[in-house]
């Protein structure tokens, strides 16, 4: 029997699943899955029903496979009986994922394990590992029978879902053969971010926002997405990939369009009006256009000589050209917002880590207060991480026998509790999945509208000899360029220090 608990002061239900973890040696399972996992076992979305196989190609032993999880969920651990409760619902499998007696092996588990939980066939398959794996192993489970007919049968991919259009739209084609587009959850960890999920309720849940959210009060958008960190150990997989792929294709893309998406009239409509947004972008198709509009930037060593710059590492080809910053002006040709920029920014080793979404209002025209100088603009920002909450900047009549402005900035930033209360991004999108809820997926949809607009950047990039790198010193703010792009419009990025 599955059991029933109230949490939030709604009634919830335990959920039965096989989940099946490709990749369960590697560094996302141990940082993220299993802690996410263990977390939704003690809030009791799984408990005594599920099961999960991990599968890599190291010939671990179940053993010391819930020694490895017992590691990774360690600091969450509140009782010792708790913590094996968990564990023993976890069994290894080492497979190759290209030979088919694997997967019968694999079959004959899951089959013994979903009777021995009641699971009732329901199953996730998690391909958290190369991509290069994907189109094989999907097309194994299906022709070993491992996708059931009884319960529900979803994929959880995560990125990078292709390196372009094509070869994106190939790998699509190949899970097709076996999974149907309402069984894939593409992930993107972003759509799992407790304030990304908080962007709908602020738009539609407040009139005096979603009224005023257009051509004639925004005066731009600016989405930034910028990283303390290097490249870190993944110099390797980031030379082929760079910061537009890496960041503004899946994650800032998808914050754009949550942006300006019209206002859905139900959850299940998110994904398509994203999708409406993200083919009305307005793509760039020379490289005159490209370079006016989109900016790059690759890190030096730091002016201190201590943070190496990116061609340093060992990983990355000592003449590499890929860039680690991305700015650019992105445009959406639709009536709400035609003529309103929206810019958007990332980049790795710069002086500090801010995820944010800036909304500017136009200037207010009052002749009493706006004269010559005019008055501040009004601004949403919408504080993603490290801080979690929200600004509104207004003005008033300073204090005293004046009518100068003063600006002040109403803020909400949530304290500790609620980021340690609120679920982690993989958490909530793995519950997600096992309660059949795509709103926090990409459909093929929008991964294939992204892929055509940053594809013309790219091949742009791609063509020309070489762009003069390093250009920003690693702990700096990034590359003037990125300043230009928009003070030559006559506005600033809002930077907070
Ligand atoms: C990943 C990128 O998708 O997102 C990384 O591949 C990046 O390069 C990371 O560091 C950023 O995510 P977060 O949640 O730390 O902002």
């Amino acid at each position: 029997m599955l059991a029933y608990f109230i949490q939030g002061g709604q009634l919830m239900r335990e959920q039965n699943v096989l989940i099946t973890l490709f990749g369960a040696t590697g560094d996302l399972a141990h940082r993220k899955l299993y802690p996410a996992l263990f977390r939704l076992f003690q809030k009791g979305f799984i408990k005594n029903h599920f099961a999960v196989i991990g599968t890599a190609r190291r010939e671990w032993t179940d053993e010391y496979f819930r020694d490895v999880i017992k590691q990774s969920v360690q600091s969450l651990v509140k009782s010792e009986d708790e913590l094996n409760q968990f564990l023993s619902h976890f069994y290894y499998q080492p497979h190759n994922v290209t030979d088919t007696h694997h997967y019968v092996v694999l079959k004959e588990l899951s089959e013994e394990l979903d009777a021995k939980y009641q699971i009732e066939g329901n199953r996730v398959f998690y391909l958290a590992m190369a991509p290069t794996f994907f189109g094989t192993i999907t097309e194994h489970l299906k022709a070993e029978g491992l996708i059931t007919e009884q319960g529900y049968n979803r994929l959880i991919i995560e990125k990078p879902f292709g390196k372009d259009y094509a070869s994106a739209e190939e790998l699509n084609n190949q899970l097709r053969q076996s999974f149907e587009e309402k069984q894939i959850y593409r992930i993107d960890h972003y759509l799992g971010k407790e304030m990304i999920q908080n962007i709908s309720a602020v738009r539609f849940a407040n009139r005096v926002f979603e009224a005023l959210w257009n051509k004639e009060n925004i005066d731009h958008v600016q989405i930034s997405l910028l990283e303390q960190v290097s490249v870190e150990e993944r110099g390797g997989y980031y030379d082929t990939s760079g910061a537009l792929r890496d960041m503004v294709q899946n994650h800032i893309l998808q914050i754009l369009a949550l942006v300006a998406m019209e206002p859905p009239v139900s959850f299940g409509d998110v994904r398509k009006n994203k999708i409406k947004v993200l083919e009305q972008l307005r793509p760039y198709t020379t490289a005159e256009e490209v370079n006016k509009n989109f900016v790059r930037g690759q890190y030096g060593p730091s002016v201190d000589g201590l943070k190496p710059g990116y061609r340093e590492d060992a990983n990355v080809a000592d003449d590499s050209n890929m860039e680690t910053y991305v700015a650019g002006k992105v445009f959406i040709d639709n009536e709400r917002w035609e003529g309103v920029p929206f810019y958007v920014r990332t980049g790795k080793s710069l002086h500090s880590k801010e995820t944010i979404i800036d909304v500017v209002f136009k200037e207010a025209n009052s002749p009493l207060f706006c004269g010559i100088d005019g008055c501040p603009s009004n601004r949403i920002s919408i504080h993603i991480t490290p801080r979690e909450g929200f600004c509104f900047v207004i003005n008033s009549k300073a204090v005293g026998n004046t009518i100068a402005l003063q600006t002040s900035h109403l803020e909400k930033i949530f304290d500790e509790n609620f980021a340690m209360s609120s679920p982690e991004a993989y958490e909530r999108l793995i519950l997600d999945c096992i309660e059949g809820d795509m709103t926090n997926f990409t459909h093929w949809e929008e991964v294939a509208a992204s892929w055509k607009y940053v594809d013309s950047i790219r091949q742009t990039w791609d063509s020309e000899i070489a762009a003069e790198f390093p250009n920003y010193a690693a702990g700096s703010k990034g590359p003037q360029s990125g300043y230009d792009l928009i003070e030559r419009d006559g506005r600033k990025w809002v930077d907070r220090d």
